[in-house]
């Protein structure tokens, strides 16, 4: 017999967000640098990831997997002997997949001078213990910040929804393999001649 929550569709508790605030603060060292004296980008996704994984797991209390990361931009390169330091929290879940925001800042240790180097959103989705995705608690937004991410985060759960379907239609597209053979070249051209990039996906647009 089905449990009563799954029947009418209500989340299993609700956690406010700052009950998954998690912060990371780092030095940045010559070997996280690039030639240019700046933090490697892949480094600070690695960060983002991290801090982000946490603060999912606080919320969710279960196994997380990373579903996506919406895009980074570097606004500022974070410099050799700067401090970085990454908050995220939980702004938003719907049935088992919970929004989380990360904030990248860089300090100057020497003077002071502090810049939002980055922002971005990730998506995770808790598992249960079949590894399948499982409900997670609804979050109760407390500042005017968390408020406004709670209020605009179904439009970008929305977004993503489209961007992970023309993802999965633009992977299926172009195969697992470098079209290095001209027939296979030839046939995705002829294909894209004949009916456009969105009827060679398959795709509803
Ligand atoms: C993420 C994953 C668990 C989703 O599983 P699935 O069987 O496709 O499940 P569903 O389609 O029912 O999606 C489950 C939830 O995830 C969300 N979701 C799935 N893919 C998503 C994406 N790319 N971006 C944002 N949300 C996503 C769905 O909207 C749904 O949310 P909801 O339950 O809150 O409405 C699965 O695709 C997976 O395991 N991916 C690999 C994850 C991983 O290994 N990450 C580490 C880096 S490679």
């Amino acid at each position: 017999m089905k449990m009563l929550k799954e029947i009418i569709d209500i989340p299993l508790s609700v956690r406010s967000s700052s009950d998954s605030l998690t912060i990371k603060d780092s030095i940045v060292l010559p070997p996280d640098t690039n030639h240019h004296g700046t933090i490697f980008g892949g480094k600070l996704m690695a960060y983002i990831d991290d801090v982000a994984t946490i603060a999912a797991t606080r919320h969710a209390r279960r196994p997380v997997v990373t579903a996506s990361t919406d895009s980074v931009d570097f606004l500022h390169p974070v410099k050799k002997g700067d401090a970085v330091s990454l908050t995220a929290f939980v702004t938003w879940t719907h049935k088992t997949s919970m929004e989380v925001f990360v904030r990248v800042v860089t300090e100057d240790l020497l003077t002071g001078q502090r810049k939002v180097c980055a922002t971005s959103f990730l998506t995770f989705v808790a598992l249960g213990d079949d590894d399948r995705p499982t409900l997670v608690p609804a979050v109760v937004p407390e500042t005017d910040e968390e408020r406004l991410l709670f209020e605009t985060a179904p439009e970008r759960k929305e977004a993503r929804k489209i961007r992970r379907q023309e993802s999965k239609h633009f992977a299926s597209y172009m195969g697992t393999e470098y079209a290095f053979h001209e027939s296979k070249r030839h046939a995705r051209r002829e294909q894209k001649q004949t009916s456009g990039y969105e009827l060679a996906w398959d795709a509803e647009w």
